[in-house]
């Protein structure tokens, strides 16, 4: 098992090839990252004289203080019994800071008002509000901004080491990346997204001088467009096995089903999507369309049910148990 994220030199080299110059001189400055990463990465090598670090609280304690996320979702007055509940009691008392975003406020959830309608088309309104919200009263607060919905479920500590990589001053921001429409890609609203302040800030300026419009009702697909003209990168959030952490599905789908090569979302994948098991990092960040029993269940999973015997997670050889069946 290998450094469970991409490394950031790789990811600095390719950035240079592409951006030249300008980034060598920046990664210069930022050798002490690349020495942070280098020291991390080589912690989270998966082997039994070692393991002692991964699984020491500390490490995750450590990264919730450095790596600072808030957390908001999108919701609606409609959704709160229903769904937006069970994040409250699940994953979301893993952020830093959690607002839960709604066309009108209710103290007793609670929730804030952003002023817009309800339905599909008013998501990027929503989107665009909540952000410059955020901006206006919680900028100093946190140094990364997720974007869920209310059927998104987060492991917030793998979201913390993803983003440990980088820093809150990139313009950068990570998800599940998608292909069509915005030539560098754009992330996929549902699997959530995470903005660095940097580009919160450039998002949210550029609105006050008219830079971005809401040009669409699509929500993550008009958010992608605005971020490209801004020079937002988006971040490569695979790990070093070129697994996924953010996924757009359920684990069931992603795990079990097979797509063709002329599928929509075969299609809509930037990265070469890989089926079955490897589908999906063993530091996955998130799902989507996880109803709330799975919410309570995927918890379950991701913190408690260990093998017994094993002090650690054991990794066996993976099966392909998903080969057969078709959905
Ligand atoms: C983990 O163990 C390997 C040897 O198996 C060693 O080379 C490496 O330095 C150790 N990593 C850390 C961070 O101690
Ligand atoms: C956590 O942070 C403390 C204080 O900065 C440091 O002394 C300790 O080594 C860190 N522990 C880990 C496991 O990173
Ligand atoms: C949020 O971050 C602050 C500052 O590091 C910290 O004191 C606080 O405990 C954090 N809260 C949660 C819920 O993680
Ligand atoms: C506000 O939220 C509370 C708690 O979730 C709920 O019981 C109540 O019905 C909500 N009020 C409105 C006006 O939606």
């Amino acid at each position: 098992m290998k450094c469970p994220c991409s490394p950031l030199s790789c990811c600095y080299f390719s950035l240079g090839l592409t951006v030249g110059f300008f980034f060598t001189l920046y990664m210069t400055n930022n050798a002490s990252m690349v020495d942070k990463w280098q020291k991390l990465s080589r912690s989270w090598k998966w082997n039994n004289e070692n393991l002692t670090q991964i699984s020491d609280n500390k490490v995750s304690e450590n990264l919730s203080k450095s790596v600072r996320v808030l957390c908001w979702i999108m919701t609606s007055p409609n959704n709160l019994q229903s769904k937006a509940i069970h994040l409250k009691r699940s994953w979301t008392r893993h952020c830093n800071i959690t607002l839960f975003m709604s066309s009108t406020a209710n103290e007793t959830f609670p929730t804030i008002g952003l002023g817009t309608k309800e339905g599909r088309e008013e998501l990027y309104w929503k989107t665009i509000r909540a952000f410059q919200y955020i901006h206006q009263n919680y900028l100093d607060q946190a140094d990364w901004f997720l974007k869920a919905d209310d059927d998104t479920f987060v492991v917030m500590e793998n979201l913390q080491f993803l983003l440990s990589n980088y820093t809150p001053e990139q313009p950068i921001y990570l998800g599940k990346r998608f292909k069509p429409f915005v030539n560098q890609g754009y992330m996929s609203g549902g699997a959530g997204y995470v903005l660095s302040k940097e580009s919160l800030k450039r998002f949210v300026e550029a609105f006050r001088t008219g830079v971005c419009t809401h040009t669409s009702s699509i929500e993550d697909l008009a958010l992608g467009q605005c971020m490209e003209k801004l020079g937002v990168i988006p971040g490569d959030s695979r790990d070093s096995e070129k697994r996924e952490t953010f996924h757009p599905f359920t684990p069931e789908t992603h795990i079990i089903t097979r797509y063709t090569a002329d599928s929509i979302y075969w299609g809509y994948c930037y990265y070469p999507l890989i089926q079955g098991p490897q589908c999906c990092s063993d530091l996955a960040i998130s799902f989507h369309y996880v109803p709330p029993e799975l919410m309570y269940t995927l918890e379950y999973f991701v913190y408690h049910l260990r093998a017994y015997g094993y002090q650690y997670r054991y990794q066996p050889p993976l099966l392909e148990i998903a080969a057969n069946v078709s959905v």
